[in-house]
């Protein structure tokens, strides 16, 4: 698969089959990750790729709470669906699901130093990229992955099921395994729309 074939064709893809992705598959995509460019090439991230189903399990409940408190309560959702239900919907799918897919890929900043409050904005940004490899590493891979971060808004229990030291801060978890729903193009606003040449206007 082309680079620009990824790149058009990377949907968080949510719904994911049980079957286990080899060993091989997931280190790869930790991989390419860690090819990402970083601020000051400080290389702060951190994974944690988590496959023991208890400690999935937990996860799994802080991402229900997180989804809970904002989406709200789970509904039932039938008849033609608007784009947003659809993504409701299947945010509620992996929710129901997130305990039982292949792996949960924790994206992590270590700091080297305990940080609260606006230090742990100022370089949170340099996950990102590397959050970006991971994905379209797995849409090559014929991978399904979604980013996600509801999991991760109470830092405080991710880090006791984590049992991550202080100095980190969980970023993005990211289940990963084969895809149930299909590959497809991305859907964006057009560039017309959202760029302009030297001033915006
Ligand atoms: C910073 C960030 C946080 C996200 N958090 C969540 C999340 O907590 N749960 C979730 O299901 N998807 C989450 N997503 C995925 C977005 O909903 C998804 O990328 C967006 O709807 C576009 O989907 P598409 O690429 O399939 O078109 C997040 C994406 C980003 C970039």
């Amino acid at each position: 698969m082309s680079l620009h074939e990824a790149i058009y064709n990377c949907r968080a893809m949510r719904r994911l089959d049980t079957r286990e992705v080899p060993e091989s598959l997931l280190l790869e995509l930790i991989e390419a990750a860690n090819q990402a460019p970083s601020g000051s090439n400080a290389q702060m991230a951190r994974w944690i790729v988590v496959r023991d189903p208890a400690v999935k399990k937990q996860l799994a409940d802080l991402n229900r709470k997180g989804v809970e408190s904002y989406v709200g309560p789970q509904q039932p959702m039938e008849g033609e669906l608007s784009p947003h239900d659809r993504i409701v919907k299947s945010v509620y799918w992996q929710m129901e699901h997130m305990h039982e897919l292949p792996a949960l890929i924790v994206a992590c900043l270590d700091y080297g130093e305990k940080v609260e409050g606006d230090a742990i904005y100022r370089k949170a940004n340099s996950i990102w990229p590397a959050i970006q490899n991971l994905l379209l590493t797995a849409r090559a891979l014929g991978l399904g992955a979604a980013p996600t971060t509801l999991a991760l808004r109470d830092q405080e229990a991710a880090r006791k099921v984590l049992n991550l030291p202080e100095t980190f801060i969980g970023a993005c978890l990211i289940p990963v395994g084969y895809p149930l729903g299909k590959f497809g193009p991305v859907t964006r606003r057009p560039v017309e729309e959202i760029m302009r040449f030297d001033r915006w206007s």
